[in-house]
């Protein structure tokens, strides 16, 4: 096991520094910038069921319906298709609308979860082309939808998915880009930029790991705090609701993440010396707005760990700690936001002594009920 690790004290910290490599082969040989294409023959080979879908209805559990609910953001504001994410476990029993002008996208790491399982046969059973988005090749999902386009983010032992998380958003953003090109929803300038930023990102994930360090430090003056708040906005509310997640997980602390404007219908009567916050941050993302949140926290005396773009000046002075992370495009700025909350959990959950890759009464795969 210890060779498997690789020289890490644990499979998720390795799967956490895997995620440059993983990225890069999640768009190896499909994002062709020179040639300014995106090939996946799965999209490729059903482009005419792609572009005739009324909507998109993602369907996946835990941190793969955070995935999702990043590629809501991306789908409908590159491809403008509107798209609804669901936990399969409520879609399956809800007696949902479905039609065959649906295009049902299940999104799995193991390509085994019962309720994403059987989200799918009930679409497929409706008429629906259900597209699979997994990680484990030759699984039961990948094998029950009509089509799929695989992660190839290599095994993930971690309970806590680390980098199954960021090639499912790698894969979807190059469905996004595709589809928004072939329906001329995005200027061909900028899907180009677009291009050339993705295939930045496994750089600027490197670049990110080197805050590890420093990350391990702020770890170590909240790890013994009880709650933990987490606010994003945009595409980056989903990252806010995965990074509580990985805490949970595996700390056991209580978390929890929030659209960063919904502070004031609930979480800010939570806000006092104790309670830290980290709040994604980054320059593009509604900025000042994020930044009038910042205040109202720090006037509540609330503890700030801001994630913000390389040289941010103005949440520098408000926040208690900062950590950078390289600029890119708003859409792309998940992939480098997530990778800090990331190593906060797992340095806090090390602290605590904690089972890191193997958290109590979790499982790597749901195959049951
Ligand atoms: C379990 C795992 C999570 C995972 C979820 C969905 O709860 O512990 O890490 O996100 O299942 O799994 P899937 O394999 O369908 O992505």
């Amino acid at each position: 096991e210890q060779i498997e690790k690789g020289g890490y004290d644990h499979f998720m910290l390795k799967e956490i520094y895997e995620q440059p490599r993983a990225i890069l082969d999640t768009f190896r040989g499909r994002l062709r910038t020179n040639e300014a294409i995106i090939k996946m023959s799965g999209v490729e080979d059903n482009m005419k069921k792609f572009l005739n879908a009324d909507r998109i209805i993602v369907v996946a559990c835990g941190t793969s319906w955070h995935a999702g609910l990043v590629s809501e953001y991306i789908f409908e504001d590159l491809a403008r298709i509107p798209v609804e994410v669901e936990y399969a476990s409520e879609f399956r029993y809800r007696n949902p609308v479905i039609t065959e002008k649906d295009l049902v996208i299940a999104i799995s790491q193991s390509g085994e979860t019962a309720d994403t399982l059987a989200a799918i046969k009930l679409a497929k059973s409706k008429g629906a082309f259900v597209f699979g988005v997994c990680n484990v090749v030759g699984s039961s999902i990948a094998r029950e939808t009509d089509a799929g386009a695989y992660t190839h983010a290599g095994p993930e032992i971690g309970v806590a998915s680390t980098k199954a998380f960021t090639t499912q958003i790698t894969v979807l953003t190059l469905i996004a880009l595709r589809l928004a090109r072939a329906k001329g929803t995005i200027s061909s300038s900028d899907y180009r930029h677009h291009l050339i930023e993705l295939e930045l990102i496994p750089s600027k994930v490197e670049k990110v790991l080197k805050s590890d360090d420093y990350v391990k430090t702020i770890a170590n003056i909240y790890k013994d705090v009880k709650n933990f708040l987490y606010l994003g906005r945009g595409y980056n509310f989903p990252v806010a609701l995965e990074g509580a997640l990985k805490l949970k997980e595996i700390s056991y602390i209580h978390a929890e993440g929030y659209p960063a404007a919904e502070m004031k219908h609930g979480p800010i009567a939570l806000i006092d010396e104790n309670m830290p916050i980290v709040v994604i941050a980054t320059k593009k993302g509604h900025y000042d707005k994020v930044v009038s949140n910042i205040q109202e926290i720090k006037s509540r005396k609330g503890k700030i760990i801001g994630i913000v773009t390389e040289g941010d000046q103005q949440v520098k002075e408000l926040a208690d700690h900062v950590i950078e992370v390289p600029e890119t495009l708003e859409s792309l700025s998940p992939l480098v936001t997530t990778i800090p909350l990331q190593l906060l959990s797992y340095h806090i959950a090390v602290m605590l002594n904690k089972n890191v890759d193997q958290p109590r009464n979790l499982a790597k795969s749901v195959t049951v009920e």
